[in-house]
């Protein structure tokens, strides 16, 4: 059965120090394309949906299409709900089978956010199903342009955070952001370290388009065992759809431009999948 639960994806990462990538898909193709690229490189994968793309496909349809593609593949993949602050929504993905979802009550006042959480935490465990937390939001990359990110949480906060409510992975704030980084990120790695010294659990490293191969291997060996990936897949699927019309211009011809944009996204997603160290780590 390839479909497992995330958690034991996550854990085997955690445990042999190497970077599960986690990739956010928005239709039938990427997620068609991340999966092949999974089965090729005979690596774990976790597939990610936006609260947004559940919304547009529906988790009825979204959910069948994922068993539809994952159940014939022979590498374990696993499907997680990326930032969620909408109680409905993870209840909607966990009732449809989702394997782990993200609360992100970040905009909210901490406490909150945290009582929010362990309820999260609570109705994910009957499902056998994985929970991620966050207590700082991650910036857009347009937002913080060159500057650098200062962190606002302390380690304590993010260390009570994670005992308080149970979580199984912890997303921390360390200086990514999410979008195309306008100059290379510092970031605080030592923050990762501290987290898994302290707490025993992996980190969830968010920001992962645009970070080089040896960030990538520093946070890795701390122990960031989930690595997001999703503004790579946007772009290689989008600019190579431009691309193609472009080239082609005045046809119209949706299945030859689709394919193209699969290899894209399938490249984009081998590409990451090497550089975090989890190829031939399917078991
Ligand atoms: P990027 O869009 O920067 O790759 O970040 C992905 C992410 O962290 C999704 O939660």
């Amino acid at each position: 059965m390839p479909v497992v639960p995330t958690q034991d994806i996550v854990d085997r990462a955690f445990r042999e120090r190497y970077g599960v990538a986690a990739i956010n898909v928005v239709n039938d193709l990427s997620m068609e394309a991340v999966l092949a690229a999974a089965e090729e490189l005979r690596a774990p994968l976790i597939v990610q949906t936006s609260v947004k793309t559940v919304k547009s496909i529906g988790a009825g349809v979204l959910y069948a299409m994922w068993r539809a593609m994952a159940d014939p593949l022979t590498v374990p993949v696993a499907l997680h709900l990326d930032h969620c602050d909408e109680r409905d929504v993870v209840t909607l993905c966990l009732e449809n089978g989702w394997n782990s979802v993200l609360w992100d009550g970040s905009s909210m006042e901490y406490e909150l956010n945290k009582a929010q959480c362990a309820e999260v935490v609570a109705e994910a465990r009957p499902y056998g199903a994985l929970v991620e937390g966050e207590i700082e939001g991650f910036k857009r990359t347009e937002e913080i342009g060159t500057a650098d990110v200062e962190l606002e949480q302390s380690l304590e906060a993010c260390i009570e955070f994670i005992e308080a409510t149970g979580v199984d992975v912890f997303a921390p704030a360390i200086g990514n952001a999410h979008g195309v980084y306008q100059k290379e990120p510092k970031l605080d790695n030592q923050r990762v370290t501290d987290i898994v010294e302290a707490t025993g659990i992996p980190v969830a490293l968010h920001g992962g388009t645009g970070m080089t191969p040896q960030q990538f291997a520093d946070l890795v060996a701390r122990g960031c065992a989930k690595v997001n990936i999703s503004t790579a897949l946007k772009i290689a699927l989008m600019q190579s759809g431009y691309d193609f019309m472009t080239d082609n211009a005045g046809k119209y011809d949706p299945p030859s431009q689709f394919a193209v944009q699969r290899e894209a996204v399938k490249a984009m997603a081998e590409e990451h999948i090497r550089m975090l160290g989890s190829e031939g780590k399917a078991w």
